[in-house]
């Protein structure tokens, strides 16, 4: 499992280093990450590479939901149909320092996104995990790891059960 850890004011240094290639995605973890994780908007994860201390990657996960006619039928089995949305966990952005790329560091942090993502589920009810991927590199990047399209927007999920199975064997 990837070590990460939250975002604070130790890596603030770091953070002006990042680059992954996609300006938002550089300028966020710059300028937006530690704000957003003060006002407990959402929360940033970053991992550190052991040798040179920079930021490898990092990811952000908050509360969110899923309307329930965005769900795809074949997904919607006994879930109750009075449900206008169902609660989700976003993984808002997820990126890898271009000098680490290729390294399994993305997969690394994403295992360690779903990991912490269904851990919470047991305490606070969640449905799937969704992101909304920025490009059709991302949408690749999450089809990989089994992300589901919901046709009527532009968001991919995976249900919690699915990532359950992933941990749990069950
Ligand atoms: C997408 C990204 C996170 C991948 O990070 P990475 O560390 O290079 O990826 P990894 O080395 O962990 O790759 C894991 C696996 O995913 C595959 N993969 C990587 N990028 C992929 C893509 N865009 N599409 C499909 N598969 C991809 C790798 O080939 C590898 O496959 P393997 O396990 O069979 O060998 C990284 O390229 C990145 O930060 N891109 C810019 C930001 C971005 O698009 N973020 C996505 C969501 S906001």
């Amino acid at each position: 499992m990837a070590t990460t850890e939250i975002l604070s004011e130790r890596h603030r240094k770091l953070k002006k280093e990042f680059s992954c290639g996609k300006v938002a995605l550089d300028n966020y973890l710059k300028n937006q990450a530690g704000q957003d994780v003060k006002r407990m908007l959402s929360a940033c994860y970053v991992s550190l590479d052991p040798e040179t201390g920079l930021i490898q990657g990092y990811y952000t996960l908050s509360n969110n939901s899923i309307p329930l006619q965005w769900i795809p039928e074949s997904f919607k089995n006994r879930l109750p149909s009075s449900y206008g949305s169902l609660p989700a966990t976003l993984l808002g952005r997820l990126a890898v320092d271009g000098r680490f790329r290729g390294r399994g560091i993305g997969k690394m942090l994403l295992i360690d996104a779903l990991n912490r993502s269904y851990g919470l589920s047991r305490v606070i009810g969640s449905f799937a995990v969704a992101v909304d991927p920025m490009d059709e590199e991302a949408e690749g990047f999450y089809a990989k790891f089994g992300f589901i399209m919901l046709p009527d927007s532009r968001k991919m999920f995976l249900p919690m059960a699915t990532i359950e199975k992933l941990f749990n064997g069950n």
